[in-house]
């Protein structure tokens, strides 16, 4: 059977799109946004709620969760819940939920963008002619077409990622110990182990969780496995690439170039990541995989239509994605 909370009021901060509190009002739920709220303000306020939406600016803690009396859910707008205590949550029965497939096509669109950029020497020719130089034979590239693609991880973006390259005439494997074989094949993939991975790569594009298993996949021993020039592309999790051992990597030309949207610590302060960021062969973005318009409008309504169906069992197909 569907399970049902009581919720009447709904407290949406960070800027979450209207569509998300025009769902909620059109099914008689009483809604606050607060787009910009301090924790002072949240700690204030969240007694007042049974529903929290948030994007990533509110970080939920514990005493905010002990604030919130009345909270039956807390709604992270966007895939990952890194800025929700969910342990904290779980403990006082508060349910957390998510909207992970929302913004999948727009993190797989900047992945193939990235990749095209980083092969055609996108941006440092742009740079270049900006600063008036005219440097043509400098900034020769190389085809996408013909090349391979390891894909780490075939979820959302990963399956999303492998059609649009597969038709740009690369051939794509897949390291994703969840995914069958069978399935690859029917994606025109082929399913590896990661030893098959680093020696028959061109490009290798990062698009799993981060989770133990997985942190710091890219390291030391793996970077000394791969094709001497390989190309990374990161709008996966930071905390996949061990930054220390990559910046080698790229200082020895193991690594021939890396598109990053992610790192370990965002925004980044740490002197070594800086140094990644600003290598000659790294094209470096703010996080911005996820930032589209089409994603944002999308990540509210999959919420919004969430809360809906938790008070009005199957008034939308949206299935409900509890983070445990
Ligand atoms: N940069 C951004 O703004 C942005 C936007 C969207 C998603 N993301 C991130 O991209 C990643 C992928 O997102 P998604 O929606 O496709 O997730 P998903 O859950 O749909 O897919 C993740 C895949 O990783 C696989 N996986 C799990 N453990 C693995 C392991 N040890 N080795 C290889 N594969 C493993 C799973 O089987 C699954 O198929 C996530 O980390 C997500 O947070 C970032």
């Amino acid at each position: 059977m569907a399970q049902t909370l009581t919720i009447k009021s709904v407290l949406i901060v960070d800027g979450v799109g209207p569509s998300c509190a025009k769902i909620l009002e059109s099914h008689g739920l009483s809604v606050t946004s607060i787009p910009k709220i301090s924790k002072e303000q949240l700690l204030k306020e969240i007694p007042n709620y049974n529903a929290l939406v948030v994007r990533s600016a509110t970080t939920v803690t514990p005493d905010v969760i002990e604030a919130g009396k009345n909270l039956t859910v807390i709604a992270r707008a966007g895939a990952g819940v890194d800025n929700i205590d969910v342990a904290a949550a779980t403990k006082k029965n508060i349910m957390v939920i998510n909207a992970p497939g929302a913004n999948a096509m727009s993190a797989c669109e900047l992945t193939c963008g990235l990749m095209f950029a980083l092969a055609r020497n996108v941006v440092p020719a742009a740079t270049s002619l900006r600063a008036g130089r005219w440097d043509r034979a400098l900034y020769t590239g190389t085809e996408i077409c013909g090349k391979t693609l390891a894909i780490l991880g075939l979820g959302r973006v990963g399956t999303a990622v492998a059609s649009r390259m597969i038709a740009c005439g690369m051939k794509v494997l897949v390291y994703d110990p969840f995914v069958s074989a069978q399935q690859c094949e029917a994606l025109n993939t082929k399913k590896v182990e990661l030893d098959e991975v680093w020696p028959e790569a061109d490009y290798i594009t990062l698009h799993t969780p981060l989770i133990e298993s997985t942190r710091n996949f890219i390291n030391k021993n793996t970077l000394s496995l791969c094709k001497k020039g390989v190309k990374f592309i990161n709008v996966g999790r930071g905390g996949l690439i061990k930054e220390e051992d990559f910046l080698d990597a790229l200082n020895d030309g193991t690594v021939g170039g890396a598109a990053l949207d992610v790192f370990e610590e965002e925004p980044p302060k740490n002197p070594l990541t800086l140094q990644i960021i600003q290598h000659p062969a790294v094209i470096a973005t703010p996080h911005l995989g996820a930032s589209t318009k089409e994603a944002q409008v999308r990540v509210g309504q999959e919420i919004a239509e969430q809360l809906v169906n938790l008070i009005k069992p199957k008034t939308y197909n949206t299935p409900l994605a509890k983070v445990q």
